[in-house]
């Protein structure tokens, strides 16, 4: 017999579903939606159910990164495959493709055709489609799990203090390296491209608007910026291969004032400079741990790097954006980060947040965590503006009067 709890979930989604009928409101009931068949299926599992699936779910993303190993997206196109063509075009074994591709069908990355043959699935055709998406799950499974794996033996070393980057922290300790993650990344160019080239389609997996879909981008930035203006309009700091600043252009393609696209020199090497020049970014090699030398910017962007950081070293980057910022409100800062609720935070945010001390020794902040670490260089935050249900925000600051 169905509790009523159930019943009321399976209500609730049939609601949900007319909601997404209705196309003025489609992303964000579509994640409403699927956030309701998450409870609905959490709830119909049995406690050893779901405990069963917790301990067994680390395969899946093994068999996705062999998947990715063996080159199995690009050897199953159009036409199904069986075991022995894939065995043949892989070297791999058989039996052993067999046994990963039973995982790989129940996920939805392969369909099964009939025994041994195999089609793509819809997650095989967006991999193929999205190499950086491969990338994603490589850099999560290379350096996240490898390091996640020792983090129970790292707590007990250090009497369960809560990880924060040292110079002794667990990535040292995962990986039996002095360096810190991005210094460990530089030392191998295929290892660093596939980190860089996994940041440029995650919006793709959020139903999270663009920071500037949401935002004034006219009014607050430009309005008082002159046509083919020398001033700085915006700044990326840490902006990788350039990807925000590259969909930022195209949307707004007449924006007065230049875009900059600043990084390490090492990232800055892979991004594609031809695609920058025409939407004239220009990409400058700067460590944000030395003083900021745009100054007057109107605006410094910050994608998904404070929450690599521990506090002291983003209160060293502040310092230096700070130090470069007009007064008055006429240098905003602009941060694009998750700020975690204070309750029912999401599954998603609270995993990356273990990512996040796992990699880095940092976390992911709520909203007094950033009001506070802001504050103390001297920002004041003037708006949160949401971006999507329950995910990333851009947070909008200006020097304190
Ligand atoms: C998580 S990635 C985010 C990239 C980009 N902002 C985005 O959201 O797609 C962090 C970025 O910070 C850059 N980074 C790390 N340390 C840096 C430093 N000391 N100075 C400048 N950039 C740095 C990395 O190279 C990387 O591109």
């Amino acid at each position: 017999m169905l509790s009523s709890e159930v019943l009321s979930l399976i209500d609730q989604v049939n609601s949900g579903a007319k909601a997404c009928q209705d196309e003025n409101q489609n992303r964000d009931a579509q994640a409403e939606l699927l956030a309701t068949c998450r409870k609905l299926t959490a709830e119909l599992e049995s406690p050893f159910e779901a405990i069963r699936r917790f301990s067994f779910q680390p395969y899946e993303t093994l068999a996705l990164r062999i998947a990715i190993q063996l080159n199995l997206l690009d050897a199953i196109k159009d036409e199904d495959v069986t075991a022995l063509g894939l065995a043949t075009t892989t070297g791999a074994d058989r039996l052993l493709i067999v046994r990963i591709m039973r995982v790989l069908c129940t996920m939805g990355v392969f369909t099964e055709k009939g025994v041994e043959l195999y089609g793509a699935g819809r997650i095989a055709l967006a991999l193929r489609a999205r190499p950086s998406l491969r990338d994603n799950v490589t850099t999560l499974f290379d350096f996240g799990l490898n390091a996640a794996a020792k983090l129970p033996s790292f707590l007990e070393k250090t009497s369960f203090a809560n990880p924060t980057r040292d110079g002794s922290g667990l990535w040292q300790h995962a990986f039996n390296t002095p360096l810190d993650f991005w210094a460990w990344l530089e030392q191998d160019p295929e290892r660093a491209r596939a980190f860089h080239s996994s940041m440029v389609d995650r919006r793709h997996a959020s139903a999270d608007a663009a920071w500037f879909e949401n935002y004034p981008v006219v009014a607050n930035l430009c309005s008082t910026v002159p046509p083919a203006s020398a001033e700085v309009l915006l700044v990326d700091v840490g902006g990788g291969w350039g990807q925000d600043l590259l969909a930022f252009a195209s949307a707004h393609p007449s924006v007065p004032g230049r875009l900059i696209l600043q990084d390490r020199a090492h990232a800055l090497a892979e991004a594609d400079r031809e695609s920058l020049g025409r939407r004239r970014v220009e990409a400058i090699a700067h460590d944000f741990f030395d003083p900021q030398p745009v100054i007057g910017a109107r605006a410094y962007y910050f994608h998904h790097i404070f929450h690599d950081w521990p506090d002291a070293e983003c209160r060293t980057i502040l310092q230096h954006t700070v130090a470069a910022m007009h007064p008055g409100g006429r240098s905003r800062l602009l941060i694009v980060e998750d700020v975690l609720p204070d309750v029912g935070v999401s599954s998603y945010l609270g995993l990356r947040d273990m990512h996040m001390m796992t990699l880095f020794g940092s976390m992911e902040r709520n909203r007094g965590q950033w009001t506070e670490l802001l504050g103390q260089e001297g920002l004041e935050v003037v708006k949160i503006w949401e971006l999507g249900p329950k995910s990333e925000s851009l947070i909008e600051a200006v020097l304190r009067q």
